[in-house]
């Protein structure tokens, strides 16, 4: 048993689909998230300054004594997991992997598409990781730097994100039976990606398949949280203004937060 919490980071409010995912399907565990929304977007941000950024996040977890960290960005996972998962003591979790062996589970014809940041698109880490497990798959990425923006602004339901979804995906119509939501912010665009890309193709929220393996994690290090101690208390930290993040997040996961401004 081990009652500290577990870390979540992520350049802004994407992170919170992972968050969602906890609450389902490990109601017990304590979380600390923190998004660095003064920064954000990510993606588009040189290697270097996403590395810096990244760690300064975690840093900021270490400081809160969790028991495990969950890099709830791709962006991020990218660029940085390796190197802060070779340094901590701690399990650190990306959301990479977990998003691609769902999406070898889920194909049926062997051709996945995913969708991200461009820097996501550039390192090619789906691909690596795809076919490294299954080297026959065809993989398909293709950026999408408009999304993060979108909600970022809380604009997921206007007329300009049916308009940028469709333009953006149009080259990727017809050619994939699964696609990889490869950037923790798009599961908040879901309908509309869904309705582009035809109902026969199988979406995978990557952060979503990431809480699975927390959950094997937790079982397999036996650090879950001890059920009988004091609730559950959650923590959300912004690096901009909590007003903004508490909006996306009450809406998102439809449960009242309380959110904090920390400066990095
Ligand atoms: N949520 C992030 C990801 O999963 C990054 C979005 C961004 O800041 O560009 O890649």
């Amino acid at each position: 048993m081990d009652n500290r919490p577990i870390g979540f980071l992520d350049s802004g409010v994407g992170g919170l689909t992972v968050i969602k995912e906890m609450f389902k399907q490990l109601p017990e565990e304590e979380i600390i998230f923190i998004g660095d929304q003064a920064r954000a977007p990510y993606g588009s941000r040189p290697a270097e300054q996403i590395r810096d950024y990244t760690w300064q996040m975690v840093n900021f977890l270490l400081t809160q004594n969790v028991k495990m960290i969950v890099i709830a960005c791709n962006t991020a996972t990218a660029v940085a997991w390796k190197e802060i998962k070779e340094q901590l003591t701690i399990p650190v979790l990306g959301v990479v992997l977990p998003g691609a062996s769902a999406a070898i589970k889920s194909t049926q014809l062997g051709k996945i598409g995913v969708i991200g940041t461009p820097m996501t698109v550039k390192s090619d880490i789906y691909r690596e990781k795809i076919q490294r497990l299954a080297p026959d798959m065809q993989v398909e990425s293709l950026s999408c730097p408009k999304f993060a923006p979108i909600v970022e602004s809380n604009q997921m339901t206007s007329s300009v994100a049916k308009k940028v979804v469709y333009e953006t995906l149009s080259p990727l119509v017809g050619k994939v039976d699964t696609l990889i939501l490869g950037c923790t912010h798009y599961p908040l665009l879901k309908p509309i990606i869904q309705n582009v890309m035809g109902r026969s193709v199988k979406l995978i929220d990557s952060g979503a398949e990431t809480v699975h393996d927390v959950s094997v994690l937790l079982n397999y290090f036996e650090i879950n949280r001890n059920r009988k101690e004091k609730q559950v208390e959650h923590y959300f930290y912004t690096t901009a203004s909590p007003k903004g993040f508490k909006e996306i997040a009450e809406q998102w996961m439809r449960r009242k937060i309380t959110v904090e401004h920390i400066d990095l």
